[in-house]
């Protein structure tokens, strides 16, 4: 190592990667530079660690150590890298493996090396660990669901997830199919999915009671479709594929209450997802239909490809005028426009609340999941005015369209505190956008969200 150093092949530089072979069978170091101290951090290492088990995956490897540099000060400090190295061994060591007949080299488990002046702190580091090791473990069980095919991931399986996962971790989940969706009057969520012959929507809902005396409750409602593409109103075939991962937001859901229930978070937490598949037939949803939604409000189609609002629209409503709940965050896959305005890597956030969006911001800089607050205004309530309904859900002019979604959801869910992250551009991972995206995030499904929201929650749920 010392020979490596002084010929200059180590520089610390960040994403440099050195594989040592330690001498009689001992295993494998693996070096990674952090770069600059003055900018180490918890994403830093999330970072480097996640690079570190990547390399170590493709050499076979089943074990990872870690060390906390000592230059780490202080129990928050600690804390933080701690949560940062664990994250990277959970989710950098992931990849959607069950349909193929060969997989690539597994890692069971990280071991977090603490160090000696550590040593007494142990316990409460222990509590961090185990913690966020169920965060890492939920991450992963989230992203096996959210890669599934959409042949298999119907919204019948989406609803039989939700089931599994209650009986498993204790959770009352209620299904609605179509016939108790039109009993209802759902007709947002019907109209989207009356295309599908083979794939009939889903109204999902998961609750978690809460821990004690339980005085705060969050409904975290998710667009669930299930395949998009797009409808009558059709997307060219380019990248098509990817709408698969347009269930995200639902998906995030399940990890979210997963999340909940196993690290029993003080809040009532209620999942909604609103499942259907988008798809083209001679029963289809047309543009120009109007349909009256749970709330009673009527949407005119304009576009059939804007089918996201238009489930959220009754998920949203129902949500509220079921369980009152004192917060309402939605996830959704939302617009493209998302992705033009902030990239691939973080999701838009509006909120009608200050101190709720204070606090997902806070959320997110502590996971390292992308957030930015966009605005809400009039100019974006008044595009969405229809001549024949009550709203419309798409504009003729491609301006603001992450905003006049958010303008539109904001109808559904009458004066609840509510924010809506648009994880359009951050749920899923490109081979185009790979290589430009952390080594914590591999190729497909990112579960985007569930650890905010999730720590969100652990903090009491402000608002
Ligand atoms: N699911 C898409 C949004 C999307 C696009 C997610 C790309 C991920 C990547 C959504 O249903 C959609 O098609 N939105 C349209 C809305 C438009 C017709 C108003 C869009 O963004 O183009
Ligand atoms: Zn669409
Ligand atoms: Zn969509």
């Amino acid at each position: 190592m010392r020979a490596a150093w002084e010929r200059g092949e180590l520089t610390g530089q960040q994403n440099e990667v050195t594989v040592f072979h330690l001498d009689g069978g001992a295993g494998r170091l693996v070096l990674v530079g952090l770069g600059p101290r003055a900018r180490y951090g918890a994403e830093a290492a999330r970072r480097a660690a996640a690079r570190a088990v990547r390399k170590l995956k493709g050499k076979g490897a089943r074990t990872v150590v870690f060390r906390v540099p000592s230059f780490v000060q202080g129990r928050a400090r600690v804390e933080e890298i701690v949560r940062a190295l664990v994250d990277a061994a959970y989710l950098g060591s992931y990849e959607f493996s069950q349909y193929k007949s060969e997989p690539s080299g597994t890692i069971d488990s990280a071991r977090l090396a603490l160090g000696r002046e550590l040593g007494r702190r142990a316990s409460a580091l222990g509590r961090v660990l185990r913690e966020e090791s169920t965060l890492g473990a939920t991450v992963v069980w989230t992203r096996e669901i959210g890669n599934l095919p959409p042949d298999t991931a119907s919204p019948a399986r989406l609803a039989e997830e939700a089931r599994t996962l209650g009986k498993e971790v204790g959770l009352k989940v209620t299904v609605f199919d179509e016939k108790e969706l039109a009993r209802m009057g759902c007709n947002g969520i019907l109209a989207v999915g009356s295309g599908s012959t083979s794939h009939p929507p889903r109204l999902v809902v998961l609750d978690y009671p809460g821990r004690g005396r339980v005085r705060r409750s969050v409904a975290i409602v998710g667009k669930g479709i299930t395949f998009d593409s797009g409808g009558i109103s059709i997307k060219p075939a380019l990248r098509l594929q990817d709408m698969k991962f347009d269930k995200s937001g639902a998906v995030s859901v399940l990890g979210v209450l997963r999340a909940a229930a196993l690290l029993k978070v003080a809040p009532r937490v209620l999942g909604v997802m609103a499942c259907a598949e988008n798809v083209p037939s001679g029963t289809s949803y047309r543009p120009g239909d109007i349909v009256r939604t749970f709330s009673g409000k009527t949407i005119e189609i304009v576009n059939t490809d804007a089918e996201g609002r238009v489930v959220l629209s009754d998920a949203l409503a129902y949500a509220v005028a079921q369980y009152h709940p004192d917060v309402v965050i939605d996830l959704a896959t939302l617009t493209g426009a998302e992705t033009v305005a902030l990239g691939d890597d973080t999701a838009g956030l509006v909120a009608n609340d200050e101190r709720l969006a204070k606090a997902l911001l806070a959320a997110s800089a502590a996971t390292g999941e992308p957030l930015w607050r966009m605005p809400l205004t009039d100019y974006h309530r008044e595009l969405i005015q229809s001549d024949f309904a009550d709203v419309r859900n798409n504009i003729e002019i491609p301006v603001g369209g992450m905003l006049t979604a958010s303008a539109f959801l904001e109808h559904f869910v009458g004066g609840t505190p509510w924010a809506h992250l648009d994880i359009a551009g951050p749920a899923y991972t490109t081979p185009q956008t790979l290589r430009f995206q952390p080594a914590y995030q591999p190729r497909g499904a990112t579960a985007f969200g569930v650890r905010t929201i999730a720590r969100y929650l652990l903090d009491g749920a402000p608002a």
